[in-house]
């Protein structure tokens, strides 16, 4: 992992955050309406909040079970999208997008490119994710990323301060090498 530099999809790169996101970070993040959809972003978002996460991310990555990025486009942060090993077993799956960007297939872009990037590249078994059941726009990426409902819990949701029902998702490599097998899944790792 330590000569990643990015993942390139049609419209989108995704790369490492640095410290040069922190604006749009807080300026984007800073929304109820997708921090009350994620478990572990605060609310309000703060320059202090930005700060910690960013700093964080180099140990993260290079504890080899982390891949955090930023999603840019022209070369501006317009989200985040990472994933994170739950157990030994499984990875987890997590994105947002600011609401400027909203409902022009950049998350779905990003999604399959990191699902892609999973199982072909760092060669996961399984991944997973977990939406709210009130976040039906999340439900709908997972899904045509070709994950399956699996579960359901209540999730704590730090926004909100309180556990929210969750539908837990999951889609193997085994899964993904079917689906797949028709279309090019060659991941475009800059
Ligand atoms: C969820 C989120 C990432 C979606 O980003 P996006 O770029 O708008 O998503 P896309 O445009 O790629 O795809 C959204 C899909 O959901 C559908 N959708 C949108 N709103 C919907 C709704 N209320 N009900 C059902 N489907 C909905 C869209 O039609 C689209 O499906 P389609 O491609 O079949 O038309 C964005 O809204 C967000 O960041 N929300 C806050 C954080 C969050 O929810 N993160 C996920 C946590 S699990």
């Amino acid at each position: 992992m330590s000569e990643f530099r990015a993942i390139v999809t049609e419209r989108l790169i995704l790369r490492p955050v640095a410290a040069q996101d922190r604006a749009r970070l807080v300026a984007l993040a800073n929304n109820w309406r997708v921090a009350k959809n994620l478990s572990t972003m605060p609310f309000p978002y703060t320059e202090a909040a930005a700060d910690d996460w960013i700093t964080k991310q180099p140990s993260l990555w290079a504890g080899g079970k982390t891949v955090t990025l930023a999603v840019t486009l022209d070369g501006l942060l317009i989200g985040g999208i990472g994933i994170g090993a739950r157990d030994s077993a499984e990875w987890e799956l997590g994105y947002w997008l600011g609401e400027p960007y909203w409902n022009r297939g950049y998350a779905s872009e990003a999604a399959i490119a990191v699902r892609d990037y999973a199982f072909g590249v760092l060669q996961l078994d399984r991944i997973v994710a977990g939406h709210y059941a009130d976040n039906h726009a999340s439900g709908r990426i997972l899904a045509k990323l070709g994950l399956r409902y699996t579960s359901e819990v209540q999730r704590f949701s730090m926004a909100r301060g309180a556990k929210v029902r969750c539908l837990e998702m999951a889609m193997t490599r085994e899964w993904w090498l079917e689906s797949t097998q028709n279309q090019a899944r060659t991941v475009a790792v800059a």
